[in-house]
């Protein structure tokens, strides 16, 4: 019987400089997905695998991502005397229970696996799951549900894995992979950001990860890696190394990259035409659009 995962790390601290202006003042987890911003769909994820601590490795200017899980009782009055009850629920998702949220400075954006390794205090000796918010994962089972599920049959580590067209392999963390087990892959080896034709297969890590707290020794030991950065793929690959397990889980659902200006456009359009109040309006929007554009070639 593998030992629960209840505490998920949050890593935020990056300095989001693909989104430069926005990301000037605002947190990319801040930015909105329709009307939630990314952060909440992390948190939901996580609550629904059964996550009950989370922990925000946060940088400067991340306030507002502070302020956002804040109990706001001059609003909340407000929406109750104009019997608004629908909004007040929705509101209400946003809370935490006190004790149940952390936050950790990162001083610098030294990379991945240094933001992980700066809550290692925080997790002490239990399993724990990683998740990186601006990778969004539409699922009918949140893919964290899945891996929880999947670790608490295998145990080990694991990380997510998707398969990428093979000209965007230099752009992910990639697996060498061994056996194959209905959704579960055995993992050889780990190589960050391949330089183009290097990549051992096209399966690529998405942003969740159950990890165990060796991997605190693994990154400590780390040097810098790809990008000047000490990465989290590099101390996986450690611990394969030294002979720990570690699986690749093909979950089922739908990943957006939202930490690009494309995928982020993509998960917006997506998820606003999976809402009953918003799809009609948007359908025939992309409908009037395709057809002018046609029109005009
Ligand atoms: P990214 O590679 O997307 O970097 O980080 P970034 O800084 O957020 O964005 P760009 O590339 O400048 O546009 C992946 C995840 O790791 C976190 C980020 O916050 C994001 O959730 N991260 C990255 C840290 O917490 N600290 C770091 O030093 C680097």
């Amino acid at each position: 019987m593998q030992r629960k995962v209840t505490k998920a790390i949050f890593p935020v601290a990056g300095l989001g400089t693909r989104f430069l202006p926005a990301t000037k003042s605002i947190p990319k987890e801040i930015m909105t997905l329709v009307d939630r911003p990314l952060i909440q769909y992390a948190i939901d994820e996580a609550r629904e695998a059964g996550i009950t601590e989370f922990i925000f490795v946060t940088s400067r200017g991340k306030g507002a991502l502070e302020d956002y899980f804040d109990h706001a009782p001059q609003l909340e009055f407000e929406l109750l005397k104009k019997g608004k009850t629908e909004l007040l629920e929705i509101l209400k998702n946003t809370n935490m229970d006190s004790g149940a949220i952390a936050y950790i400075r990162q001083h610098k954006a030294l990379g991945l696996g240094h933001a992980v390794w700066c809550a290692r205090r925080l997790i002490g000796n239990e399993p724990f799951a990683v998740i990186l918010p601006d990778d969004v994962i539409s699922a009918k089972e949140s893919c964290l549900k899945q891996m929880v599920q999947a670790y608490n049959e295998v145990g080990g580590s694991m990380v997510a894995a998707m398969e990428v067209p093979r000209d965007k392999t230099s752009s992910y963390g990639i697996l060498e992979v061994g056996q194959q087990h209905e959704n579960l892959l055995a993992i050889n080896g780990m190589v960050e950001k391949p330089p183009q034709g290097d990549a051992p297969s096209n399966l690529a890590v998405i942003g969740r990860y159950i990890l165990t707290p060796s991997i605190f020794a693994h990154i400590e030991k780390q040097k810098i890696g790809v990008g000047r950065e000490i990465q989290l793929t590099d101390a996986i690959a450690n611990e394969i190394a030294l002979g720990q397990a570690v699986n690749g889980f093909q979950f089922e659902g739908k990943r957006f990259d939202c930490g690009t200006k494309a995928g982020f456009l993509q998960a917006t359009i997506s998820f606003a035409l999976a809402r009953n109040d918003l799809r009609d309006e948007l359908a025939d929007y992309l409908q009037e659009l395709v057809s002018v554009s046609n029109a005009a070639q």
